[in-house]
């Protein structure tokens, strides 16, 4: 038996296993989704995403600081508006004084100054139909229509002081038009960190009680088919082509070979989102003893990365951190 080959050698222990390991996950590479209610005085968690809150400004700004001594990346902003100020163009979406806007201020007042505050720009929060864009006759997605929202929505973001916009609404040059419309307004150094490949994902599931969005429909027409790999390159080119200073893969989990076909070809850092339903799994199994929570937060996010991706926007983003930190 002396001939045989033994990686188990560099297995033995903890030092050793320490010493080759390929793949690390640091606070930094981490980014927090966040959402801000209007309206709240307290925060509210989210039944679906134990853990998680609807923040109010006061918790928004304390979680942000949290977030931020942990060491994480970034933040990543959600506005969750009252029912009543969403209408079909989802107009409070580009309102200076709508949720999203005043909670980029604050953020951007409490901890701009310490690490990268990014927004959601996209409508499906804001419309009362809960699409990501506005609606022609017909009922349908009208993604030209939609590109003007989303300048309007962008500059109101940069503004308010976002750094990067996600652009996450999966319309036809939408990352152009931004780019185009912040440039012609000297807002050169505002960058885009274009959602290239997005899946139309029953994992998005919490999410729509995180932004109380009733969707009518599904997002089909504009969101990518699980069954498609091709095309995550041709979107990725598209949104290279437009002027992306970072693209994502969205959902995670499902979707490590859609990331690691991207990162391969991305001469741009590449992210990947970790999304709610994600979340929820590991949460629901974890709460009933049936996986071990911590080993399997920890097991999912070198995944990601070993995967691909330089950055990972995980709802663990500040618990992980903190046990990372440590490690
Ligand atoms: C759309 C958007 C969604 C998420 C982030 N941005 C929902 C969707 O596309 O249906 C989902 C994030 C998550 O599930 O954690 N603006």
């Amino acid at each position: 038996m002396s001939g045989i080959e033994r990686p188990r050698r560099l297995r033995r222990t903890p030092a050793l296993r320490r010493l080759v390991a390929e793949t690390s996950v640091e606070p930094r590479h981490l980014v927090l989704p966040m959402f801000i209610a209007d309206g709240l005085s307290e925060p509210r968690e989210i039944g679906s995403m134990p853990g998680v809150f609807q923040h109010s400004p006061d918790s928004l700004r304390k979680a942000a600081v949290e977030a931020v001594e942990a060491g994480v990346g970034g933040l990543m902003l959600f506005g969750v508006p009252k029912p009543e100020d969403k209408d079909p163009e989802g107009s409070q979406a580009a309102a200076p004084e709508g949720i999203l806007n005043r909670g980029l201020r604050a953020l951007s007042a409490e901890v701009g100054d310490a690490t990268v505050v990014m927004a959601d720009t996209c409508l499906d929060e804001f419309t009362d139909h809960g699409h990501c864009g506005v609606l022609d006759a017909s009922g349908a997605v009208d993604n030209d229509a939609t590109l003007l929202r989303y300048v309007e929505m962008a500059l109101a973001q940069a503004e308010a002081g976002a750094d990067l916009l996600g652009t996450s609404g999966m319309m036809d040059g939408q990352v152009g038009a931004i780019r185009e419309a912040l440039d012609d307004s000297g807002r050169t150094d505002t960058a885009i960190l274009a959602y290239a490949a997005k899946y139309a994902s029953a994992f998005y599931g919490p999410f729509r009680e995180a932004v109380a969005s009733s969707l009518q429909g599904d997002r089909r027409t504009y969101q990518q088919d699980a069954a498609n790999r091709r095309e995550s390159i041709h979107e990725l080119e598209l949104d290279l082509e437009q002027g992306a200073d970072i693209v994502m893969v969205k959902p995670a989990m499902a979707y490590l070979d859609i990331l690691r076909d991207v990162a391969d070809r991305s001469p741009v850092p590449v992210a990947a989102y970790q999304i709610s339903g994600e979340y929820s799994m590991i949460t629901a199994a974890a709460e009933r003893g049936w996986i071990d929570r911590r080993a399997a937060i920890l097991e999912s996010l070198t995944g990601i990365r070993r995967a691909g991706a330089d950055i990972v926007l995980t709802y663990w983003a500040t618990e992980a951190a903190r046990w990372l930190c440590r490690s």
